[in-house]
């Protein structure tokens, strides 16, 4: 089934969660309509913050059963993927400037049972995945420079989603493109537009009080977008 047939998903981070009450807010997520739990790893090295371990993927695997997005922002993944996939990540996503084997690191994702996920910066142009566009289940287009929530959406992106969504429509490839940073409620419809299927909001969803209102709203304005 062509991605674009399925309805848009929204997969919230839990980077711009209450920490201290991280079960509950999990848990508060999947109530309100959330498709994919999005989870931010940082390692200190490849981005400016440090952020969740594997420990923490295995307690938040407990709380629920929405598959768990797991955005890997560390160096070295190849040596941490196995780690993550056995503390219950569902989609591993790695980036293309932190893997210098990326064929091969996007084989031990698959291997280990778990969808793998392509990641490119907002500068990182899309030659770099034609070549392991059939091995992925999805592409992540970072519309911020990773590191932080709350940052202001890159409009490049719009572009750079239009170009990916045909890429692999002229390919015939059933892969998803996921848009991560500054997507709120405000602009989710020219991102979706633009040829999205699967939104990451951080401060957009955990940033309003009714999460359940919010994620229905940008599912709504999704829906129009793809018309
Ligand atoms: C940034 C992370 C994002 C971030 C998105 O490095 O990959 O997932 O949490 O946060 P917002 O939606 O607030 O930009
Ligand atoms: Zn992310």
């Amino acid at each position: 089934m062509p991605s674009a047939s399925r309805p848009v998903r929204i997969a919230p981070s839990i980077l711009s969660a209450d920490f201290a009450r991280l079960g509950a807010e999990v848990e508060a997520i999947a109530a309100a309509g959330a498709d994919y739990v999005h989870v931010d790893v940082m390692d200190g090295h490849f981005v400016p913050n440090l952020t969740i371990g594997p420990v923490v993927v295995e307690a938040v695997r407990r709380v629920t059963t929405l598959p768990l997005d797991v955005h890997l922002m560390i160096e070295d993944a190849e040596r941490w993927v196995g780690a993550y996939a056995r503390a219950g990540a569902d989609l591993i996503g790695v980036h293309v400037e932190a893997c210098p084997h990326l064929h091969r690191t996007i084989g031990q994702i698959a291997s280990l049972g778990k969808r793998p996920c392509v990641v490119l910066n907002p500068h990182t142009p899309l030659e770099m995945i034609r070549w392991v566009l059939p091995d992925v289940a999805m592409v992540l287009l970072m519309s911020v420079n990773p590191g932080f929530g709350g940052q202001s959406f890159i409009g490049s992106a719009l572009a750079k989603i239009r170009e990916l969504r045909r890429m692999i429509d002229d390919a015939g490839l059933d892969v998803d493109i996921e848009v991560d940073g500054g997507v709120k409620l405000d602009n989710i419809g020219e991102v979706v537009a633009a040829g999205a299927d699967v939104i990451v909001s951080g401060s957009g969803v955990f940033g309003t009080a009714d999460y359940a209102a919010t994620i229905a709203a940008m599912k709504a304005r999704a829906a129009a977008a793809r018309g």
